[in-house]
């Protein structure tokens, strides 16, 4: 049997069109899927849509909606998106399905039995037009951060979570897991600013509305949205259902994608909910930053705002992958500018890629009638150096994706690129044709259709079409070829030919324009 690989996205709050932000976590979840399935893992992606909560259900009527109307029509938008962005997800949960709403009931059933789950009393300052509770700290002087109004201290009845009764087992986790918190930093964060101060109990429900999943046992109240969210993961592969294939084949999931403002109820609430489940951790949490606008957060108000369709429609999906994933460094926010992204497709896309494939296929063109050579067993310094570099970009690039690091990955295949663009000039064709050199001018051709073939390879997972573009204009159509293990040896190139007349990937933008076109847009949005 395959080894497998389970990936999650969060899932989505369906309040509105979902911008560039939303689009990198779901790209880069849909990145690690088929890497791992290009590795031969059997790899299952989940994402969805978490649709409960009083602010869904405002958002809802001021659509002049029944909720479930609204959302239904809000998570057909996610998959007409992802579809757009070519996601292969494999399951889409809405939580206001019936296979969903069940399990959280039967967990909430569960944990009351056993103890976890208490009913006491919750306090907290309430504003009652948007019908809210706030923090303290959230309050903005004192009002309503909504709606800027008086709020009122209030208590109700609520159901609790005893999250301190695991404090110290989930810092025993942290300890003999090095591996459950990415990157590292993302874990101190978490001790010293909640777990030491000390875990706070969770409430979990409400009863100042009802668009939630209703307590079995005491209707009145609904679970409060993060109990009911955080089950998705589980619920979706049929835990507790009369169906288990898929739990007992894909969980404990390989690696779970979140922003890091919703890392905390992912590296403490989670793990602390499935310790009280008796189920194993997920291997790996990914926590990315943002992606920032040069002024801040994206907003509205600010003219700012950038969604992903509108960049695939003008440049096409892959240089929007490609750039969501190249600009976000692991430790720190990415930031979106056109400038930024007209540069990147300019120089790393156009530059960089679409000139080394087409420079090769036509120089294969004019030298050989378009046939690839097949490899010699003539050495030289130049090739073997050559050789050598190269595949060490590509043990570097295998590292870091191993550890997640994704931009730096790419970085790595880049500077492949340009390594191979560097061989162009140390070997000159040109000049080897010239003084009639046709062994050597063989090595080289045999050479960079041999790295570009291991080149499109590696930017399969994230840029599909452009990976099989190059493939075809290469004439690498035999699909062992395409293979990832094919990556760490040289294969003989026997009957490749290339096409006879090479297109270019990617052509260079009109800077000025670009750029001016993109603010106009966003001060639109
Ligand atoms: N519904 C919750 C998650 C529940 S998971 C059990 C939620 N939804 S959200 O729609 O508000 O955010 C979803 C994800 O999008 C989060 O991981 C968040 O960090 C991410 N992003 C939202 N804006 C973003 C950027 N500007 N940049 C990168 N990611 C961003 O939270």
């Amino acid at each position: 049997m395959k080894d497998t690989f389970y990936v999650t996205t969060p899932i989505y709050y369906p309040s509105g069109k979902f911008h560039i932000g939303t689009a990198y976590t779901t790209v880069l979840a849909d990145s690690l899927k088929k890497l791992n399935q290009l590795r031969g893992k059997d790899a299952y992606l989940l994402t969805g849509t978490d649709e409960h909560g009083q602010k869904i259900q405002q958002v809802a009527q001021k659509n002049g909606k029944e909720p479930k109307e609204y959302v239904d029509e809000m998570a057909q938008m996610a998959k007409n998106l992802w579809k757009t962005m070519e996601i292969e997800y494999d399951d889409f949960i809405q939580t206001t399905q019936k296979r969903h709403e069940t399990v959280v009931q039967k967990v909430f059933e569960k944990l009351l039995a056993q103890g976890d789950i208490y009913k006491g009393k919750y306090e907290g300052m309430y504003c009652v037009p948007c019908e809210t509770y706030f923090t303290e700290t959230q309050l903005v002087d004192g009002k309503c951060p909504d709606c800027g109004r008086d709020v009122v201290k209030m208590e109700e009845e609520a159901y609790f979570f005893n999250m301190k009764k695991y404090t110290d087992r989930l810092l025993a986790y942290y300890d003999a897991h090095p591996d459950f918190i990415k990157p590292e930093y993302r874990k101190s964060e978490m001790i010293n600013n909640f777990i030491k101060p000390g875990l706070e109990d969770l409430c979990i429900t409400r009863t100042t509305f009802d668009w939630g999943i209703p307590v079995l046992s005491d209707p009145k109240h609904v679970v409060y949205v993060w109990l009911d969210a955080l089950l998705n993961y589980i619920t979706a592969l049929g835990y507790l259902s009369d169906d288990e294939t898929l739990f007992k084949k894909y969980w404990p999931a390989n690696v779970q994608i979140v922003g890091k403002d919703i890392a905390r109820f992912h590296l403490i609430y989670w793990p602390i909910f499935l310790m009280a489940l008796d189920l194993p951790l997920p291997k790996t949490i990914l926590v990315h930053n943002w992606i920032m606008m040069k002024d801040g957060k994206m907003s509205k108000s600010k003219g700012n705002v950038i969604y992903p369709e509108t960049l695939i429609e003008r440049y096409g999906l892959d240089a929007v992958r490609y750039f969501l994933l190249r600009e976000m460094p692991v430790s720190q926010d990415g930031i979106f500018s056109p400038e930024a992204f007209i540069e990147r497709y300019n120089f790393d896309l156009c530059n960089d890629l679409s000139n080394l494939v087409n420079r090769t296929v036509s120089m294969v063109n004019k030298y050989f009638d378009g046939k690839v050579p097949e490899s010699s067993t003539n050495s030289n310094n130049v090739d073997d150096t050559f050789e050598k570099e190269a595949q060490g970009y590509i043990e570097q690039f295998e590292a870091k994706i191993d550890n997640f690091e994704i931009a730096d990955s790419l970085k790595e295949i880049w500077q492949l690129i340009s390594r191979t663009n560097k061989y162009i000039d140390e070997t000159a064709p040109w000049q080897l044709a010239k003084e009639e050199e046709t062994e050597k001018l063989k090595d080289s051709m045999y050479h960079l259709i041999e790295y570009i073939r291991k080149i499109a390879i590696l930017i399969t997972p994230f840029m599909k079409d452009t990976a099989k573009n190059i493939f075809k204009q290469i004439g690498i159509t035999d699909e062992k070829l395409q293979m990832w293990d094919t990556l760490k040896t040289n294969i003989q190139l026997k009957d490749v030919q290339v096409i006879s007349q090479g297109e270019p990937i990617f052509m260079r933008l009109k800077a000025e324009d670009e750029i001016e076109y993109l603010k106009n847009i966003m001060k639109a949005n």
